[in-house]
């Protein structure tokens, strides 16, 4: 069970936001839009922490505070005052109605969300659900369709770790489906029946060096992990329990595991999710493709996947005067697009004819060079 947070301000669009933001991690929300809600909802439903607003009409924060305090069923909930006066002598009078914690708006949300932890685990309350935490930082790369360039993303994504960030250090690119597999040949590998060979082993057995010796070796050192060409095999081979073993296995020697996901939220792509530290949705600028992408966001919320591991870039593959624009795209999908690919047909087409990533085939490129600033920003952000 996670920690129930009651979330109190009379103003409704700073109470989505905070409310949104722990939802996302995992925590159940209680919301009140005044005092006298506060306490009512606070007796019934007995939150774990409150999160508290100072200036509200009616009975305010100061108020609230002491009345949390003196009932029984509050008296040992922390509570954070979180408001807008940042004055010592508003701090000092918070603290002495009670307050664990003065926090002051605006705040950047990793400080709110580290305060909101700290103080469960020293009351030693329920913390949010757990993800899946792996040693390699794990990116996933999950398409909003089909053909919008999700594997092309994926691979430019790792060959350019490999060369630029990453020499000693491991990078890995796998993908759980079989059948119509690109991501071998698009790096000039043999597709092969590696993700067959491990559903054949025991889930106890997927340890690094058997996973590992179903990986082909790219010149770059990008160790990859594909299916089969198989189209009557197109679903995928592994079962839940043995992509949660594998993405385990890479997880734990490798630096970072970039994952193309395809596109779907099947329960083989919701596992990865809970693992990823991070998710690349990729969408086409045309008015289709946003669509998907508004709905698969949606998706990733109710999948309480936390906003802030969740990115959009851009691919664009034809140029065109109605082509919509980067503001059109966050507007619609009201999430930042942290990378962008200019269409690049030519280059695009050489790269598959090669078996050669757009970053290595003409790395001077536009768009080898947006790929290479998309890669950075990955691994700094
Ligand atoms: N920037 C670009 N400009 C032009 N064409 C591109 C660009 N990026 C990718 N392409 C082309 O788009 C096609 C689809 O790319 P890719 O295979 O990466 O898509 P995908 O989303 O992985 O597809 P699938 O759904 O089949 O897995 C390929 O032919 C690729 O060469
Ligand atoms: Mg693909």
């Amino acid at each position: 069970m996670s920690a129930k947070i009651l979330i109190v301000d009379d103003d409704l669009e700073s109470l989505k936001l905070v409310g949104l933001m722990l939802q996302s991690r995992g925590y159940d929300i209680i919301a009140a839009r005044s005092g006298l809600q506060a306490l009512s909802k606070a007796a019934d439903q007995m939150p774990d922490l409150v999160i508290l607003d100072v200036m509200m009409p009616g009975m305010d924060g100061l108020e609230v505070c002491r009345r949390l305090r003196a009932h029984p069923a509050t008296a040992d909930a922390p509570i954070i005052m979180f408001t807008a006066k940042s004055q010592v002598e508003d701090k000092v009078a918070g603290l002495k109605a009670g307050a664990d914690e003065y926090l002051t708006k605006p705040i950047h949300p990793t400080e709110l969300l580290t305060r909101v932890e700290v103080l469960l685990a020293r009351m030693g309350r329920p913390a949010a659900r757990p993800t899946m935490a792996l040693k390699a930082d794990v990116i996933g790369f999950l398409g909003c369709k089909g053909g919008v360039g999700t594997s092309t993303l994926a691979i430019n994504m790792a060959v350019a770790l490999a060369r630029e960030r990453a020499k000693e250090e491991k990078v890995m690119l796998a993908e759980f489906r079989n059948g119509l597999t690109t991501l071998a040949m698009q790096l000039g590998l043999q597709p092969r029946d590696s993700l067959q060979t491990l559903a054949e082993h025991e889930v106890n057995d997927l340890n690094s060096e058997v996973v590992m010796a179903q990986m082909d070796r790219h010149n770059t050192g990008v160790m990859v992990l594909g299916g089969a060409l198989a189209p009557l095999a197109a679903s995928a081979p592994l079962d839940v329990p043995h992509v949660e073993a594998v993405m385990r296995a890479l997880g734990g020697i490798a630096r970072y595991l970039l994952v193309d996901m395809g596109v779907g939220l099947g329960e083989i792509n919701q596992t990865i999710l809970r693992m990823c530290d991070y998710v690349l949705v990729v969408v086409e600028p045309q008015r289709v493709a946003l669509r998907l992408a508004e709905s698969l966001l949606a998706s990733l919320d109710e999948l309480e996947i936390g906003r802030h591991r969740v990115g959009v870039a851009m691919v664009h593959k034809t140029a065109s005067a109605a082509t919509l624009t980067k503001g059109v795209v966050e507007e619609a999908l009201q999430r930042e697009v942290v990378g962008m690919v200019p269409p690049a047909p030519e280059l695009a087409f050489h790269a598959a004819d090669q078996g050669q990533p757009m970053v290595l085939l003409q790395p001077e490129s536009l768009a080898a060079r947006q790929l290479t600033e998309l890669a950075e920003y990955l691994v700094g952000r």
